[in-house]
């Protein structure tokens, strides 16, 4: 969080707790070696995707225009009949804004947690065995072999979601979020005056060694028998207050199933890649590729 001016005798950006915390965070300090040290690369690449993912969604938008559909099915038809409408709030350029957002909300977000789940479960044998005994036994216990995953059997997974918490921590999809002081906001002795944006940086947090023991390893136990599921002033992958994550349970859901449907019935072999670098989001600049083999059962 970057703080405002100090109450009494102004001074900007002090180098207060907080500050210090966030530049721990991002890049801890002191390096603990050989341990998850990621690379980190200029913000340029990032701008210029996001340039060319507008350039797409705006021509898709216009084909879209050009020819519309009689029976509107998804999001864009949605959109383009609200553009349409007298006195709508919505403008071309806000509505490029939202999709490009929700392009990247959906599904950068979860693909890239669950490549990273995989890295994980790939470099952590350990891992790999609890977890799959928790998803041998949902299948074992299961009254009829033939039923789908049921809604009782995601809610026992109790070591998944450990899983899932410790890979989230880890991965700080969303390295920033933002709020801005409608008012001015005191905050022990600092005042953030009004209009002000603040940035909230999640890893400083999820990386520091005073709430995290060895915040660099990959530990889904150290969330034995912890409450935290959504949000707390410790757990922030998916954000907090009124602006939390409207798809938080869905990727958890998602991620469950995946993990279920994968060591149930896949070995999974390491092929190339699975590098990690910050620009500062998560990014796999070779990818990850693994092969997949059908258990036999
Ligand atoms: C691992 C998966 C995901 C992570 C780590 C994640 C993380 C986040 C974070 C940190 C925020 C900002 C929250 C805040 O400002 O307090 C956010 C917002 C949001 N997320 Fe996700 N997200 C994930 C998956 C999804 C999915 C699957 C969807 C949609 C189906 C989604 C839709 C959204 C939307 C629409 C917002 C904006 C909410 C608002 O501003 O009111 N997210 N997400």
């Amino acid at each position: 969080m970057q703080m405002g001016r100090k109450q009494g005798p102004i001074s900007m950006w002090p180098s207060g707790d907080l500050t210090i915390a966030r530049l721990r965070g991002i890049d801890p300090w002191p390096r603990p070696t050989g341990q998850l040290l990621h690379k980190w690369q200029p913000l340029d690449q990032e701008h210029l995707g996001r340039g060319s993912a507008m350039k797409m969604l705006r021509n898709m938008l216009q084909e879209r225009c050009e020819k519309p559909r009689e029976n509107p099915s998804d999001f864009f038809d949605y959109v383009i009949e609200e553009l349409k409408k007298e006195g709508t709030i919505l403008t071309e350029a806000i509505a490029l804004d939202l999709m490009f957002a929700l392009l990247f909300a959906s599904f950068e977000t979860t693909s890239l947690s669950l490549t990273l789940a995989i890295k994980f479960l790939s470099d952590n044998p350990s891992v790999l065995k609890r977890l799959t005994e928790e998803h041998e036994a949902i299948l074992r216990n299961r009254e009829d072999a033939d039923s789908g995953l049921t809604w009782k059997e995601y809610k026992s997974m109790t070591y998944t979601f450990q899983f899932i918490n410790e890979t989230v921590r880890l991965a700080n999809i969303a390295p920033a979020i933002f709020r801005k002081a409608l008012r001015d906001i005191k905050y022990k002795n600092y005042i953030i005056p009004a209009n002000w944006a603040v940035m909230v940086c999640p890893p400083a947090i999820h990386l520091n060694p005073n709430i995290y023991e060895d915040p660099l390893v990959f530990n889904p136990s150290r969330w034995e028998g912890s409450e935290t599921t959504n949000a707390s002033k410790n757990f922030m992958a998916f954000g907090g207050g009124m602006r939390f994550c409207i798809g938080a349970d869905f990727s958890k859901v998602q991620t469950a199933v995946f993990l279920h449907s994968l060591v149930t019935k896949y070995r999974r072999e390491e092929i190339s890649g699975g590098n990690i670098l910050r620009t500062p989001g998560l990014q796999f600049p070779n990818g990850y590729h693994v092969k997949l083999k059908k258990k036999e059962i």
